[in-house]
């Protein structure tokens, strides 16, 4: 029988950072990043890159031993032990993500964390936060598909803290070196999930060469 793992083997405390380069990312994401992608295509990339970055980020959810009936025999089987899972989008562009989330976990229950970054200041302003009650005894995965300054992500994180949230996981699809830098000097404990590190951020702190502003391209608003 398979080994059975009652507890996460998480890597706690050690600010991990997993770059997810399987073939299918890496293709999807090239047409992510495409100028000429619309506003529908771009939805679709985001939701099922998120669900390969998912599949690599929810490796290590401890399993319990089931026994199940087959038409045949009874089978030994494992399924999902433990923490019930939170997917904790940052509006707006992390919905596209959290879709892709819960097309894998539908049974995650969702928070919404609604931060802006300033134009001019780049600094994260929080508008709207709304929680599962029981968001400390979950874990939390982060959603949002752009690390730029690391600013909003900062602020989040620092909010679930708030709340008691102890395990947090973030998945990003583009994230800069400057805000990895942020999140693991801050939050070290906060594991990175992404599916590139692109080459730095320009003055306007949009991550180069990146894919543009996330949430228009996702919602078609410019
Ligand atoms: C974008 C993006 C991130 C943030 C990243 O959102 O979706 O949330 O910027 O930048 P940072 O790492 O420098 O904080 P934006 O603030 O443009 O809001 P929107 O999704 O509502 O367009
Ligand atoms: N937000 C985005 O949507 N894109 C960037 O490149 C940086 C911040």
């Amino acid at each position: 029988m398979m080994e059975c793992r009652t507890e996460p083997k998480m890597r706690k405390g050690c600010n991990i950072m997993h770059i997810i380069d399987h073939p299918l990312v890496q293709h999807k994401l090239a047409i992510l990043r495409d100028v000429k992608t619309g506003p529908k295509e771009f939805r679709e990339m985001v939701r099922e890159i998120t669900m390969l970055i998912c599949y690599e980020a929810m490796r290590d959810l401890p399993l319990m031993p089931v026994q199940v009936d087959t038409p045949l025999e009874t089978a030994a089987c494992h399924m999902i032990n433990g923490k019930k899972l939170a997917v904790v989008p940052i509006l707006r562009a992390g919905l596209g993500m959290m879709e892709g989330v819960l097309d894998l976990v539908p049974a995650a229950k969702v928070g919404h964390i609604g931060v802006y970054r300033d134009p001019a200041s780049l600094e994260p302003n929080k508008y709207y936060f709304k929680m599962p009650p029981d968001i400390a005894d979950r874990i939390v995965f982060l959603v949002d598909p752009m690390l730029a300054t690391g600013g909003s992500v900062c602020e989040s994180v620092r909010l679930l803290k708030e709340e008691g949230c102890t395990q947090i996981n973030l998945m990003s699809i583009v994230a800069a070196p400057e805000g990895v830098a942020k999140v693991k000097a801050a939050h070290p404990d906060v594991e990175i999930y992404v599916a590139a590190l692109d080459r730095e951020l320009n003055d306007h702190g949009y991550i180069m060469p990146g894919l543009g502003d996330a949430g228009d391209r996702v919602f078609g608003t410019k």
